[in-house]
């Protein structure tokens, strides 16, 4: 019996072009002492591919090797264990690969819960969930009455960090790239206003929008929109600094708001990866999970079909065009 992986060839100029990758068809491995064989559900496609691409040795994980199964995260079912921590039929999740079965020792990889849907694990309780849910409680400990902007709005992350900080009561600001995805973001998930960036008139709504000044900013885009976003921030105010998804395809990165800024309203500005918290996990999951049982988190998912779709539905993040958590279907 065979299957299929994605192995990365070569290192992206700027765009993903479907020639830095090559599906390979092998036979299925034997797992040895202490290893399991994971049979993949489901694939989770995400902006930090592009980075993990890149030969960059200064970020916070290492570059994936040239000739290497591309990495990612995904969820399977364990279906041969030589590992006594995961038998047969366990559901679990790791960073397994772009590939239909991997062999894991157990390292990283999480037991979830039969009961939940893929849909749900991969696009709240899995890499969104925690970024948003680290973000908001850990980086910008928002208080009711505050107002927070939050950038890719309608993404994964963007969609809901919104959310919680509707729950907590705050005045809630979302940026996105099209009509649909603001309307989705007022209509449906209760937002106060949502914005287009590629809108003439941006400042102006902007500013329209945020009154009192702007307390939260979670940003996960940079581009046009920062400069004016940075220029409505109340003094004290907070920045989170998730995702720059504008300048993951650029030669250069943007040039950012001037530091005078920081120091004449005081703000504070911090850049987190998850990496650095995945022993909060568990913790974290669970947050999440009350939160989904509740019905205080809605979302929505992309679905492609088939690993071959993943070699060009990546380039869906950064054309704006994923209308909801990317996920490959096996
Ligand atoms: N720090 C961490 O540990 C961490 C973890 C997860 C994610 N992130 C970051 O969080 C951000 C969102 O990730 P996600 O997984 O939730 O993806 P996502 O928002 O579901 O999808 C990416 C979205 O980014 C927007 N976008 C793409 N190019 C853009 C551009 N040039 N200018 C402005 N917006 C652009 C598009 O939405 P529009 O149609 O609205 O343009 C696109 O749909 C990314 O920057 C990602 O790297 C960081």
């Amino acid at each position: 019996m065979s299957y299929r992986s994605v192995k990365l060839i070569k290192r992206p100029t700027l765009e993903i072009t479907e020639d830095v990758f090559n599906i390979v068809t092998q036979d299925i491995p034997t797992p040895k002492e202490g290893e399991v064989l994971v049979k993949l559900s489901h694939l989770s496609l995400d902006p930090a591919m592009r980075g993990w691409m890149s030969p960059d040795e200064n970020s916070y994980i290492p570059p994936v090797k040239l000739g290497d199964t591309m990495r990612a995260s995904g969820i399977g079912e364990v279906v041969e264990s030589n590992n006594e921590k995961f038998p047969v039929g366990s559901r679990v999740m790791g960073l397994m690969g772009l590939t239909e079965y991997a062999i894991s020792d157990g390292n990283g990889l999480n037991m979830i819960p039969k009961e939940l849907p893929a849909e749900a694990i991969l696009s709240v309780i899995a890499l969104p969930g925690i970024t948003a849910y680290h973000g908001v409680f850990e980086v910008l400990k928002p208080e009711a009455g505050q107002t927070l902007i939050v950038t890719a709005a309608a993404g994964s992350v963007g969609s809901l960090v919104g959310q919680m900080a509707k729950n907590l009561g705050l005045t809630v600001v979302g940026v996105a790239g099209s009509d649909d995805k603001c309307q989705w973001l007022t209509k449906e998930l209760g937002f106060d206003h949502a914005i287009n960036y590629k809108d003439a008139d941006f400042v102006e709504q902007l500013t329209n929008a945020t009154r009192n000044g702007i307390d939260l900013f979670f940003e996960n885009t940079g581009g046009a929109a920062q400069g004016p976003i940075f220029d409505r921030m109340n003094p004290h105010g907070r920045i989170a600094v998730c995702g720059l998804i504008a300048d993951y395809q650029k030669e250069e990165a943007s040039p950012g708001p001037s530091w005078i800024g920081i120091i004449k309203r005081r703000l504070s500005i911090q850049g987190f990866t998850m990496p650095d918290h995945f022993h909060r996990i568990p913790e974290y999951g669970q947050a999440l999970g009350a939160m989904l049982g509740k019905g205080e988190l809605q979302y929505r998912t992309h679905v492609i079909e088939g690993i071959e779709s993943a070699t060009s539905g990546i380039n869906l993040l950064f054309e704006g065009k994923n209308t909801g958590k990317l996920i490959v279907k096996l």
